[in-house]
């Protein structure tokens, strides 16, 4: 295990470490990404909570608003229809409210189907590449300016493992991670040394959310670990402790 991996599993974040930080989370309604946004308003961010279901995201809103962090803002945007002026729209909204964003985390993922690539159906190909690839390009590309506004800025792409070494019956979402692995790789070069952007990849491993029900349905989902306890990596990657970390593929748990 290499020495960033280490420090990213046993950090331990402080209190204020996101204190003035304006950290975006795709999916942060649910699962991970809920848990995720939670955490980071607890050390102090203020959390742009970007999800398809209102509901779910006013409900991550009031808990934090309970909990007496930062306000956060609400970003209802479907990621499967948005189209590049819809996330140019939302960085016009942000630069407005907050003038630059200090981090994203791009969680909101879709699993498809299981299935055999020659039986892999075409609209279902489709949508996993919107919404876990192409999204992830066009929410990164409007948001640039407001990165570059930032004296501190991390963009952390999920990856999986099924993103570092193919596996059958995995389809569209391996080939997504893959390609996330790849964008991750491409921005992290070109920002090395130009800007203080940092970009890296997290694999959260095995964790139970509703995606990991769907993908293994007869599993004991109280054999995982649960999302709030996976952040850890999460928190060190996306927070000043991250700081200089580029172009890395991080696992949020030991395998
Ligand atoms: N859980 C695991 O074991 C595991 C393992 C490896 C990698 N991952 C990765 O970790 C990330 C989080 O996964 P998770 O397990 O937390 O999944 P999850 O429970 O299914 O949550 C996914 C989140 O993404 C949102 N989302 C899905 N489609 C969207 C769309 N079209 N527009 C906007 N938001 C959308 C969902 O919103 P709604 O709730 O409104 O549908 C939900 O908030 C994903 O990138 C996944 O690939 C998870």
């Amino acid at each position: 295990m290499t020495d960033i991996q280490q420090a990213a599993l046993t950090y331990q974040c402080p209190d204020n470490a996101f204190k003035d930080r304006i950290i975006l989370v795709t999916g942060a309604g649910d699962g991970i990404g809920r848990a995720a946004a939670l955490a980071l308003a607890k050390h102090g961010a203020t959390v742009i909570l970007l999800g398809r279901t209102q509901e779910k995201l006013e409900a991550v809103y009031d808990q934090i608003k309970a909990m007496g962090a930062p306000e956060p803002a609400l970003a209802p945007v479907n990621l499967e229809v948005a189209r590049p002026a819809d996330y140019e729209e939302l960085a016009g909204m942000l630069s407005d409210a907050f003038g630059r964003l200090d981090g994203i985390l791009h969680n909101a993922s879709i699993l498809g189907d299981i299935t055999p690539l020659d039986q892999y159906g075409y609209s279902t190909w489709e949508a996993v590449m919107q919404v876990n690839v192409n999204a992830a390009f066009y929410l990164t590309r409007a948001m640039m300016p407001l990165l570059k506004n930032s004296a501190d800025a991390s963009v952390l792409f999920t990856s999986s493992g099924v993103g570092r070494k193919g596996r059958a019956f995995w389809g569209a979402y391996a080939v997504s991670k893959f390609a996330t692995e790849g964008m991750m790789q491409v921005l992290a070069d070109e920002l090395e040394n130009v800007a203080p952007i940092r970009v890296n990849c997290i694999n959260p491993g095995a964790t139970a959310t509703k995606m990991r029900a769907l993908a293994y349905p007869a599993e004991d989902a109280s054999t995982l670990k649960r999302p709030e306890q996976i952040l850890p990596a999460y928190l060190y990657l996306l927070g000043p402790a991250g700081r200089g970390i580029n172009g890395q593929s991080l696992d949020a748990q030991l395998r």
